[in-house]
């Protein structure tokens, strides 16, 4: 879970709340594998994801981005799957569930990034601007 100059978006907060995502998978990774730590790493995880969300959310709006639905779709996606492989973790918390679960959510992140996110970039900073959003 490292972080790779190709997730980069040029939006200093985006590119920060996208590299503290990559944080706390990276903590998951490397901690000890108890099923209550665990847990309450996913749940850190959601929290900040939802709050992430919300901003993208709100910098789309304001720029009216006519893909504004699409991303909305995606994060409700990510946030079923969050809370299925939660699920999934307090009914077995081999260390192997937890390699699947952090290779998911990576692989589901990276590629919402390098997509998705990347795609409304231009369109919400020539309308408000990076600097606007705060
Ligand atoms: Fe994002
Ligand atoms: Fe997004």
């Amino acid at each position: 879970m490292e972080w790779n100059i190709n997730y980069e978006m040029g939006h200093p907060r985006l590119d920060a709340e996208h590299r503290t995502l990559f944080q706390v998978l990276a903590t998951l990774s490397r901690g000890y594998c108890d099923r209550d730590l665990v847990d309450t790493q996913i749940k850190i995880l959601e929290h900040y994801v939802a709050a992430h969300f919300a901003l993208e959310e709100r910098m789309m709006e304001e720029a009216a981005y006519p893909g504004i639905d699409g991303q909305r779709a995606l994060h409700a996606e990510f946030h079923a799957t969050v809370a299925r492989l939660r699920a999934h973790w307090r009914q077995d918390d081999a260390p192997g569930v937890r390699r699947e679960i952090i290779a998911e959510l990576s692989d589901w992140l990276t590629r919402h990034i390098i997509g998705a996110d990347h795609a409304y970039l231009p369109r919400v900073t020539t309308k408000s601007g990076p600097s606007s959003v705060g």
